[in-house]
């Protein structure tokens, strides 16, 4: 039993961790931090999550390091490295779902997210968090990098074609839709109800800060001379992610032989179903699971399509999260995670 405190547990991942935290046999919840919502009791904030007592207390990273050997940081990007440092210090092990530790490059991070990195000495010690792609470096990792949503459905739907030197370029277009809670609590013009629902809007084309995240994980997979067009949409659905990935691949691949090259990678994945030939997969397959259902077909013109779905606050966030702390403490990797989705 390891004790664990989240850190913005009140935002929607934290309240997603604390959901699953709750559930899981071999984590006991043992601070829950919030400034907004603190005095406030888990039940109250969240009444789905009925039966949790624990109150919110401000953020106070020498108070989460009292009590916990783990703690999950469920906050914003800059937030997260200012806290990192010290409770690594103290001896805890930081699940970060934040974009302060994604990129590797401190000159790439600022050109993105417009300031300066606080602690750059800590990229090279932080691990990447997509444990299909690269669970070999998660094991006793003590800083894991959470994935962002986009890069996670976009990185799994690419990985297969790009491994088995199939792609014949560089250039990579995703075309993306999450769900509003994909923007967190707090609603702004652009994701409150009336200006959200009934209505798709593409947004930050060519401007998305998961844009270099995404360019650094295709260069890991070994894709070349990388170039990525990247137009993200706002879908008007509470949760819920579907990147659609075009590649081009060797001329004339038939769909079956492309379709062959994703079942034989995720054959024994057991977060990932890869649907028949031709069958595209649903958001609504992967909802509140940590599941990513993934369809490939090639189009008339030869070109690799394939989406990938993912629930954004589960494997897109802290259902991944859960499984990198998994990896990471030497539990069985499913663990906590593996329970059907609701069918509806
Ligand atoms: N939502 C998603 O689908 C998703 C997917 C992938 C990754 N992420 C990442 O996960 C993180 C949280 O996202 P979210 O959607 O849950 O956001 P959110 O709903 O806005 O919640 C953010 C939380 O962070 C806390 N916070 C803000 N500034 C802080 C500070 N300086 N120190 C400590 N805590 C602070 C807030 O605390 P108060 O309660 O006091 O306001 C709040 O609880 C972000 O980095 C986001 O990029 C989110």
């Amino acid at each position: 039993m390891v004790s664990v405190a989240i850190v913005g547990a009140a935002g929607y991942a934290g309240a997603e961790l604390t959901r699953l935290v709750l559930g899981h046999p071999l984590m006991e919840l043992a601070m829950v931090t919030s400034s907004a919502d603190a005095g406030r009791r888990v039940s109250q904030l969240y009444p789905a999550l009925a039966g949790c007592d624990l109150v919110y207390v401000p953020h106070d990273a020498a108070r989460v390091s009292q009590v916990a050997q783990v703690a999950f940081l469920a906050v914003p990007h800059t937030a997260a490295m200012a806290i990192a440092p010290g409770l690594l210090e103290a001896g805890l092990t930081v699940i970060d779902a934040s974009a302060d530790f994604r990129l590797r490059d401190p000159g790439v991070f600022s050109a993105w997210y417009g300031t300066e990195h606080a602690c750059p000495d800590l990229l090279c010690d932080a691990v990447y968090g997509l444990p299909e792609l690269w669970r070999d470096a998660i094991p006793k990792a003590r800083l894991v990098a959470c994935p962002g949503c986009y890069p996670t459905a976009t990185l799994l739907a690419a990985a297969p074609a790009i491994e088995a030197g199939i792609v014949t370029s560089g250039h990579v277009i995703v075309d993306a839709k999450s769900g509003v809670s994909g923007a967190g609590r707090t609603p702004t013009s652009g994701t409150h109800f009336v200006a959200a629902a009934e209505s798709v809007t593409a947004y930050k084309v060519g401007a998305h800060r998961h844009t270099p995240e995404i360019a650094q994980g295709l260069e890991d997979l070994g894709l070349t001379d990388v170039r990525v067009t990247f137009s993200p949409h706002l879908v008007p659905m509470s949760r819920g992610l579907l990147s659609t990935v075009y590649l081009d691949i060797v001329a004339g691949m038939p769909v079956e032989d492309a379709h062959a090259v994703y079942a034989e990678y995720y054959a024994d994945e057991l977060f990932v179903t890869v649907h028949p030939p031709g069958v595209m997969p649903s958001t609504s397959e992967v909802r509140g699971s940590n599941r990513a259902h993934i369809g490939v077909t090639v189009d008339g013109a030869g070109t690799l399509v394939v989406s990938a779905a993912i629930d954004n606050l589960v494997k897109g966030t802290a259902g991944q999260a859960i499984q990198c702390a998994n990896l990471a403490l030497g539990y069985e990797e499913t663990t906590g995670l593996d329970r059907p989705a609701p069918v509806f």
